[in-house]
């Protein structure tokens, strides 16, 4: 009895609970913001998602703050707060009583289709709006004044709308310094061609970080007007990218802009004058573009105090100077953090220096330049050496190591005599993070040095249009994340190495226009290619060229193939195979051929701590290749 009456008091209260969760929200919703959704609804066509269908259909339904898309304030008024309609495929017209909605904060109307109709003026009645996003909806015309009304705006987005050219543009900027809280400005793809004092207006707003007028036809600015003393110095983000800008932009910029950690100028026209040296006191920069602007001069040795510049890009302008001044100079305090480096298509000259300093590169692209001597041997060496050497503390057998790239250790067979110590160092100074080179078209001479196939993380290497000789490295089958290789147009003689078909990821080879001979080597990948990868080798013989290999080339040709094909073989075997069983078969597939194989001295290695040790090495690897893991 009395255990009936406490499960029935159990019971009252659990459905107290639930009637009072139940009925909180349906205070929500006010009449009259429901109203006004409704006539969004009704003057808006063709969803594609469900979103707006969920909008009111019936009784139960009636809570608007429930709806999809839509936010209701967190207090007890029931007002709608949030409107996050983007990417809905909406088309048709927004109903004048959007302006109900006197509450809203945010209105999110991006990439859908108005249809190249005029931003609706009543826009401006919404006067509480703290974020608008119209980008990417297809609207057009003129943009309307009204926006001055927007007090509280600090996100302001009508980029890429009008796809039609000239069809979204602004007559003037008078409502934009209205905006006094505006922190980020996006009106990229906006015809702003008429606005002389564009400039102007954006200097008056003292809180904007994010400025982004990409290819707005920007007229190039007028700094007698424009006080520079007041130039903002809270702007972290800038792209003017693609304007009629001309170098007066430099002025402003070199005003306290010492915040700015991005900056994209490119596809300006700054005629003839050189890079500033002002650029050099934005201690904060970590990205700067000044992509085909028509600039010329050196580097301005003040970009020795940029110490968190992770990307410089001056490609296709008419720089000139010596490569090393350009290296010395990036090397006094970005040589940690320089992750990307373009100078193509200019007019430097010198020949290439030591860049092992620079501990992060992963793009060097220096193409179409007038630069000579040999490729020094120390490219082998662009590598982040002490994280590997934390990584890996204990002592693994090179196997190991090389398991997490499995082809990588068949081409190691060589050094399998050596002992655990000159392995380990080997692999070490071996982990690339390099992953595109192009030195094309310039006038190197020399060899390719053999160490450039210890950048195994390499992805693009271009370095045709030179003068290089001798013979493509034996172990180019080392770079086995290659996707890209273009060795044409040189003098390099020999046979293409066996190894080269080891590259599973090629998708791109050019070998054409040298003076390499033989039998091109049997594998998917290198018939998979037209002979025009290969034309202008006049000795080069088989398929996938029409031109068969004489049999005395044929005899001792194959005789060299089949024995290293028989010596690797059995390893080589174990591992594809294993490769396709899985990883269970795979690690015995592995371990079977190496501990029946003497000539490997791995196999006293304590089989259960390889075991563990692999896994460990494979998870690290895995982890390293995340991005934003560090
Ligand atoms: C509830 O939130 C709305 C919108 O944020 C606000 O205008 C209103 O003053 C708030 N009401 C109370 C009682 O806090
Ligand atoms: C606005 O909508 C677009 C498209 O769905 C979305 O990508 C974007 O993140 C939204 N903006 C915000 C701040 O949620
Ligand atoms: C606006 O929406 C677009 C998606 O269309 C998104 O890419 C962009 O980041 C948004 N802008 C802002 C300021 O959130
Ligand atoms: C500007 O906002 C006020 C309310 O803050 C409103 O009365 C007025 O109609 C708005 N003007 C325009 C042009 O939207
Ligand atoms: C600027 O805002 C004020 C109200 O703060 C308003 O009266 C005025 O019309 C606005 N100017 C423009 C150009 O929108
Ligand atoms: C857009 O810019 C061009 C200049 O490139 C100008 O001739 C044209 O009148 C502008 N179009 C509109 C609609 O403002
Ligand atoms: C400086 O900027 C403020 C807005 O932050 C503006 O009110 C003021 O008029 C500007 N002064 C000059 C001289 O341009
Ligand atoms: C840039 O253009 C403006 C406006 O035409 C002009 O006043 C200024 O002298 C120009 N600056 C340079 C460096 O040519
Ligand atoms: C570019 O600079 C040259 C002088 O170096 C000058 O003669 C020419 O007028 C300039 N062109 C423009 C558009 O400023
Ligand atoms: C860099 O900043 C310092 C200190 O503010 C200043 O003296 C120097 O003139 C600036 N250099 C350039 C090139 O603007
Ligand atoms: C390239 O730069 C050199 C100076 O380093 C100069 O003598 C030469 O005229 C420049 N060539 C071109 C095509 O600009
Ligand atoms: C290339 O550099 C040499 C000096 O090393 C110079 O004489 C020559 O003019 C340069 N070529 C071009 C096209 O600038």
């Amino acid at each position: 009895m009395v255990e009936a009456r406490c499960c029935f008091k159990l019971l009252y209260a659990i459905l107290v609970v639930v009637l009072l969760h139940m009925s909180s929200p349906c205070i929500g919703c006010s009449e009259r913001d429901r109203q006004a959704l409704l006539a969004l609804k009704q003057g808006l066509v063709g969803d594609d998602g469900d979103r707006l269908l969920s909008w009111g259909r019936e009784a139960q339904n009636k809570n608007c703050c429930q709806w999809e898309g839509v936010y209701c304030s967190s207090n007890q008024t029931g007002h709608v707060v949030k409107l996050d309609l983007g990417d809905q495929s909406l088309q048709g017209k927004i109903s004048p009583k959007l302006v109900h909605l006197q509450h809203l904060e945010y209105l999110n109307l991006s990439f859908n289709n108005f249809g190249w109709s005029k931003i609706p003026d009543f826009i401006g009645s919404l006067s509480n709006l703290i974020y608008l996003n119209l980008s990417r909806a297809n609207f057009g015309g003129q943009i309307p004044n009204q926006l001055g009304n927007l007090t509280h705006l600090q996100y302001l987005d009508l980029s890429f709308n009008g796809y039609q050219e000239n069809s979204f543009h602004a007559k003037n900027l008078n409502w934009l310094p209205n905006l006094s809280g505006l922190k980020h400005l996006d009106l990229s793809y906006t015809n702003l061609s008429d606005i002389v004092g564009w400039l102007e207006a954006v200097n008056m707003l003292p809180k904007l970080t994010n400025l982004i007028l990409w290819r707005c036809k920007l007229p190039p600015p007028i700094i007698s007007s424009v006080s520079l003393m007041n130039s903002s110095n809270s702007l972290v983000h800038v792209d003017l990218g693609l304007n009629n800008l001309n170098s007066s932009i430099f002025q402003w910029l070199s005003g306290t802009h010492t915040n700015l950690v991005y900056l994209d100028l490119s596809y300006n026209n700054f005629n003839g004058s050189s890079i500033p040296a002002s650029f050099g006191n934005m201690s904060s920069l970590a990205h700067l573009s000044l992509y085909d602007s028509q600039l010329e001069g050196g580097i301005p040795n003040s970009f020795a105090k940029l110490c968190r510049l992770r990307e410089l890009d001056l490609g296709v302008n008419s720089l000139s100077g010596q490569l090393s001044d350009f290296v010395e100079t990036l090397s006094k305090c970005a040589q940690k953090t320089l992750e990307s480096l373009d100078i193509s298509f200019n007019n430097i000259s010198g020949s290439l220096p030591d860049l092992t300093n620079f501990l992060s590169l992963k793009h060097l692209l220096l193409q179409d330049n007038n630069l000579s001597g040999r490729i020094p041997k120390s490219i082998g060496q662009m590598s982040k050496l002490e994280t590997i050497e934390r990584k890996f503390k204990s002592n693994y057998p090179t196997f190991i190591y090389g398991s997490a790239r499995i082809s990588y250790t068949l081409d190691y067979e060589e050094e399998a005599s050596l002992t655990w110590k000159g392995v380990r160092s080997k692999y070490k100074s071996t982990l690339g993070l390099v992953k595109s080179i192009d030195l094309s078209s310039n006038k190197l001479t020399g060899e390719i040095p053999s160490e450039i196939t210890n950048l195994v993380g390499l992805v693009s290497l271009n370095l045709s249009r030179n003068q290089l000789t001798g013979q493509i490295p034996p172990r180019i089958g080392m770079l086995q994340e290659l996707d890209s290789l273009d060795l044409s147009r040189n003098q390099i003689n020999g046979r293409i190495p066996n190894s080269l078909s080891r590259i599973d990821r090629i998708s791109y080879l050019d070998l054409s226009e040298n003076n390499l001979s033989g039998k091109i080597p049997i594998g998917t990948q290198l018939q998979s290619f037209g002979p025009s990868s290969y034309g202008g080798n006049p000795l080069l013989c088989g398929l996938p060229l029409l031109r068969t290999c004489a049999e005395e080339e044929k005899g001792p040709g194959q005789t060299v193939l089949v024995n290293q094909d028989n010596k690797d073989g059995l390893i080589s075997q174990g591992f594809y195979i294993s490769l396709g069983l899985g990883f269970a078969v795979g690690f015995w597939g592995v371990f079977g051929t190496l501990l029946f194989n003497r000539s490997y001295r791995y196999t006293y290695f304590n089989f259960w701590t390889c075991f563990t040790d692999w896994l460990y090495v494979k998870a690290e690897i895995i982890r390293q290749r995340m991005p934003n893991t560090r």
